[in-house]
């Protein structure tokens, strides 16, 4: 596995940080290639819980470089939050560590302004975001205003830029989203010098760190944020985020090119969870869902909000799978199904008593989808401490063996509860 994707194939929080922390063993580099602080990967080894947000989750293997690619929005006062909550657990994040694209975009106060402005005007129709600024941020990459790493160290620049953008975005709040928000661009300028000199020594190209790596056949991993279904182009649109997620945008974010990548591994929870808006077939707003909740502590790692639950959606997954390229899977939290008297798996759609197989792109159509569901029989006894396929007990055995087929796609590994010694490779 000389170059790997690992991406999130629902709706995030299928176990990315922790597959890519068991993966990184022999890493040379890990890379983060979209998103930014809204997401949220937690790494349980020895017992203790380390949360990520920005930085890559293989920060916690020593000797592994981690980056961060120029598709990913970067927080600058949330990333020394990070990296100090680190240093507490004894993990230094020194410029050896970690790189970060001197194109990144930056996301500012402002955007997380936009974010909540923006959210509240929509009211009950709002996306449900995790408030981060993330989407504002992007916007303003794509509307060639953003601000990026690089320009941190241009200080005349920088203040015609921050002059610009405080400026238009405080008229935004006041007359458009109605906020009382109000920035000034002088004490910003202040705060992103102070923070220029911190993050000078983090700055690199990442296109070519990455070429070289390959070129001398290290091994890298692209770590993925978020999952398939909230990707911007492929999601359940509007009810998304505002990156793509997909395999193919670590490339672009990276700089390289496709040729590279060896392997593409999906990350896919036995069940299914989504948090905020938008379509959720296979939800279970019943007595289920709530244990599946309780089982497999589904509350948002960055927001703590509950998550929404329900059941493995296949046609979902296929989908991932074929927008991924993805070569392998690996099944989390199977553990969190013990003692389920009955496990159901979406096998397809009907839209008005006709089968589709894929999720539609329109969302009034979304909302008429019907689901087909098998029922397996569960199991009662404890998997946690299980480390091989064949000492599953055999209706989890079968279990996974339905979810391959469905899946289209070979499972390469599954988990059984949070820790590190917990993933087992098939
Ligand atoms: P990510 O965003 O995809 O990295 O996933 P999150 O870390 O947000 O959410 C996954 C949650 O499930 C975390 O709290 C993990 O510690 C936990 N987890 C991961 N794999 C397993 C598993 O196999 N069993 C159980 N019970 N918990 C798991
Ligand atoms: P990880 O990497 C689950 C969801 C939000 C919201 C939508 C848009 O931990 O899997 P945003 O703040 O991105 O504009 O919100 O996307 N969302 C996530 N859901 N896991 C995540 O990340 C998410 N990041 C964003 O809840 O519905
Ligand atoms: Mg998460």
């Amino acid at each position: 596995m000389a170059v790997s994707i690992v991406v999130g194939v629902q709706w995030g929080d299928e176990g990315k940080g922790k597959v890519v922390d068991y993966l990184t063993e022999q890493a040379d580099l890990v890379v983060r290639f979209q998103g930014g602080n809204n997401a949220g990967h937690t790494l349980v080894i020895d017992g203790q819980k380390t949360a990520l947000q920005l930085i890559p989750s293989g920060i916690l293997r020593p000797g592994t470089r981690c980056l961060l690619a120029s598709g990913v929005v970067l927080n600058p006062f949330s990333l020394i939050e990070e990296i100090d909550r680190l240093a507490e657990i004894n993990v230094a994040v020194t410029p050896e560590r970690l790189g970060i694209a001197n194109n990144v975009q930056l996301i500012l106060p402002y955007h997380l302004a936009v974010d909540r402005g923006r959210e509240a005007e929509l009211a009950e129709g709002k996306i449900g975001t995790t408030g981060k600024g993330i989407g504002p941020a992007y916007e303003d990459a794509v509307s060639r205003c953003g601000i990026r790493l690089c320009d941190l160290f241009d200080a005349r620049h920088l203040a015609s830029l921050v002059e610009r953008n405080v400026a238009k975005k405080n008229a935004y709040l006041s007359r458009v989203l109605g906020t009382s928000d109000c920035f000034s661009a002088d004490e910003l300028l202040v705060e992103l010098n102070r923070l220029a000199e911190f993050l000078r020594p983090y700055a690199t190209d990442v296109s070519i760190e990455v070429s070289e790596a390959v070129k001398a056949g290290k091994e890298v991993v692209f770590e993925g944020a978020q999952g398939c279904l909230l990707d911007i182009s492929h999601g359940t649109y509007p009810f998304v985020t505002s990156s793509n997620t997909v395999a193919a945008y670590a490339c672009v974010s990276a700089g390289v090119g496709p040729q590279i990548v060896d392997s593409v591994v999906g990350i896919c929870k036995a069940y299914c969870t989504r948090v905020g808006s938008g379509p959720f077939p296979t939800e279970d707003f019943g007595v289920d869902g709530q244990k599946l909740r309780e089982a497999g502590r589904e509350f948002g790692t960055v927001t703590g909000r509950p998550r929404r639950c329900g059941w493995f959606d296949a046609a979902a997954v296929k989908k991932a799978v074929r927008l991924n390229g993805i070569d392998s899977l690996v099944i989390t939290k199977l553990d969190v199904l013990s003692g389920f008297k009955k496990i159901r798996l979406g096998t397809a759609y009907t839209i008005d008593g006709v089968e589709v197989n894929d999720i539609p792109v329109s969302p009034d159509v979304q909302d008429r989808l019907q689901v087909t569901y098998e029922d397996f029989p569960g199991w009662d006894d404890d998997i946690t401490a299980v480390r091989e396929f064949s000492k599953l007990p055999l209706n989890a055995q079968k279990l996974l063996q339905r979810i391959e087929q469905l899946s289209e796609s070979r499972i390469v590994g599954f988990s059984v509860g949070p820790d590190r010694v917990q993933t087992i490779r098939m």
